[in-house]
């Protein structure tokens, strides 16, 4: 249902067929935007207007639409995720934006991360580095000790509680002026380096995440920061630090 409040925007969305072919900004005028309405329901509203008209609606990446599984990856006026602090695209609402406004879509961009169409990037080398070692082995002999049994102080567990919320958006990789996946990798090795589960594989995980990181392709962090700035969840430069530590000494027992 249409109100008064409705807005009608001039969008700039990036439009590229695959990795392999140059793209572009494409204008289009959205109508009748409902304020309370979120920034990818604004898209699927583009998209309707789009095929209703027989043209190829904008492909863009989602799933959950409530900042959990990570797969919102677009840069919104020139921020991944927009101009919201501590959120997804998907958790981004019209009303942060004013009738008539001009928006600028595009996405995530990084050599390790090519376009597939459009708004939507392959994300596959950050899924080769959680392969690498974003997990704990597990004693399956039957003689495996209760967790509860292992104290472990608040402190510890509220970092890596923190660390662990990472949701592999990408959008610290985008920021970086380096495409360094630093924060990304030191989230997930810091999940693990602080528990006592995590401590058995420790040395070979940050060991082998660190050497896919740089099979892939990403650039090495200078400790700009961008990263923790745009990081929907607000992981911490802490966890870099730590895992530069834990890679050290890693390699120092070599
Ligand atoms: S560290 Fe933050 S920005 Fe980077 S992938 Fe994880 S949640 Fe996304
Ligand atoms: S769609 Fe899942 S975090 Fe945005």
């Amino acid at each position: 249902m249409s109100s008064n409040n409705d807005m009608n925007l001039l969008l700039k969305i990036w439009r590229q067929p695959d990795a392999q072919t140059k793209g572009e900004l494409v204008d289009y005028n959205v109508t009748g935007i409902s304020p309370d309405s979120s920034f990818l329901e604004m898209l699927d509203v583009l998209n309707e207007q789009l095929v209703t008209k027989g043209e190829d609606p904008v492909v863009f990446d989602h799933d959950c639409r409530e900042g959990i599984c990570g797969m919102c990856s677009l840069f919104i006026n020139g921020e991944a995720h927009g101009p919201g602090k501590s959120i997804t695209t998907c958790q981004l609402h019209m009303r942060s934006f004013k009738d008539g406004d001009t928006i600028y879509i595009e996405p995530f961009r990084a050599t390790a991360m090519p376009v597939i169409k459009d708004l939507v990037v392959d994300r596959t080398s950050m899924e080769k580095i959680q392969q690498a070692g974003g997990y704990v082995s597990i004693n399956t002999s039957g003689n495996t000790q209760d967790a509860n049994a292992l104290p472990i102080p608040k402190a510890d567990a509220d970092a890596a509680f923190d660390a662990a919320t990472c949701i592999g958006c990408g959008a610290c990789i985008a920021t970086c002026k380096n495409a360094s996946a630093m924060l990304f990798l030191s989230a997930k090795v810091s999940q693990f380096a602080l528990l006592p589960q995590g401590k058995v594989e420790g040395a070979e995980r940050v060991k082998n995440m660190v050497r896919v990181m740089d099979e892939e392709g990403f650039g090495n962090c200078t400790n700009t920061g961008a990263c923790e700035v745009e990081c929907p969840k607000g992981i911490s430069l802490d966890n870099i630090a730590r895992m530069n530590r834990e890679y050290l000494s890693a390699s120092l027992a070599d």
